[in-house]
């Protein structure tokens, strides 16, 4: 069995598999502290890692209904993320390893959402990727574990980012990215004509901050917000991050399919892939292209432990070997990864 730490950012997991994959127990706590200041406070997130951990660690053993003698491999997300976190999680893997006698995997938490889907679906590499997260906005082709052929990324705000700042504007709880998506089912998506930058550039890179400036503008122009209004701006607002996730979607799978003819799997993956509306859309994207489309449920979006332990069990499967000494690392990006 394998027993991993998730805590790169303000969520505190914990999970243990074994070595089929199954999910024998997997414990997710979101941090309430961070609602109030409208953002992730690193120092804030680091404590309430340890406090969290404590109780959950214990539970999730219970849970499983085994000990730390049938764990044979501890791991932990060592990057990339919020330094403090890693610190915590890695500090307390790395200990039951030592304590137990047992090896420890440092486990990238790009990878990690990378793998997700494959939990609870058969996909096989290679695909193409769209990882859409609070930190990161990139598009991949995976080849297999270890080989991550980044084919763009966000050259400003993440898209998760663009959603919490958009939904803060709106004035409504962090993160936002759930209440824009709830707020926008009933909101005209053309009332507004935001820009969808760089969505007529032919390469794959993303910007977000211009739409998120042009939101300001708009949002600045009135004195308050009524509900239609909050309504209208979340729907046009995501139309234009949905605009632009298609676009881009579109550049990569005719790339991928002429560099790689056989290619037909599509993840999306990352706590954006939560997003029902920006799932339909690329579904449909998909079908179009012939191509397959793959998520994570909702319960692996969002960062979680599973997916830590997931890509664990993939790397020693593969033969990778433990690395006590692995230092986590706040940038750690998926192409350095072998
Ligand atoms: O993957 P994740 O849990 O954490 C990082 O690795 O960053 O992603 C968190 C991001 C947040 O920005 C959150 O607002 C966004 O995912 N998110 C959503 C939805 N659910 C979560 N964005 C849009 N629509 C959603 N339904
Ligand atoms: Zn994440």
């Amino acid at each position: 069995m394998i027993f991993a730490i998730e805590t790169s950012c303000d969520e505190t997991s914990t999970a243990i598999i074994d070595l089929e994959g199954n999910i024998l127990s997997h414990i997710v706590a979101n941090q309430q502290e961070h609602e109030k200041f409208g953002g992730v406070v690193p120092e804030i997130a680091s404590r309430a890692h340890i406090q969290i951990l404590q109780r959950i660690i214990p539970e999730t053993f219970k849970k499983a209904g085994v000990s730390n003698s049938s764990i044979k491999i501890y791991c932990s997300t060592c990057g990339p993320g919020l330094i403090g976190g890693l610190l915590v999680g890695t500090i307390v893997a790395k200990s039951m390893a030592i304590a137990n006698n047992k090896p420890f995997y440092p486990i990238n938490h790009l990878e990690g959402h990378a793998l997700s889907v494959q939990i609870n679906n058969n996909v096989k590499f290679p695909f193409v990727l769209l990882l859409i997260t609070g930190g990161h906005t990139q598009m991949y082709i995976v080849k297999e574990i270890g080989s991550y052929n980044l084919l763009g990324t966000t050259i400003d705000d993440s898209v998760g980012e663009c959603f919490d700042k958009v939904a803060k504007m709106l004035g409504m709880p962090y993160p936002g990215g759930k209440h824009i998506e709830l707020k926008a089912l009933n909101g005209i998506k053309n009332k507004y004509n935001f820009p969808r930058p760089l969505i007529k550039n032919k390469n794959l890179n993303f910007s977000f901050s211009g739409l998120k400036t042009a939101m300001k503008i708009e949002i600045n122009k009135h004195n308050s917000l009524n509900q239609k209004q909050i309504e209208n701006f979340s729907a046009s607002f995501q139309q234009s991050i949905i605009d632009i996730l298609e676009k881009k979607s579109e550049l990569a799978i005719e790339y991928a399919k002429n560099k790689i003819p056989e290619i037909n799997s599509f993840v999306v993956a990352g706590g954006v892939a939560a997003n029902k509306s920006i799932k339909n859309s690329l579904t449909l994207l998909c079908k179009k292209h012939k191509f397959k489309i793959y998520y994570p449920p909702l319960s692996l979006c969002g960062d979680n432990a599973a997916m830590i332990a997931w890509a664990c069990l993939k790397r020693y499967k593969l033969g990778y070997k433990e690395d006590i000494h692995f230092k986590p690392r706040p940038r750690w990006s998926l192409n350095e990864l072998r």
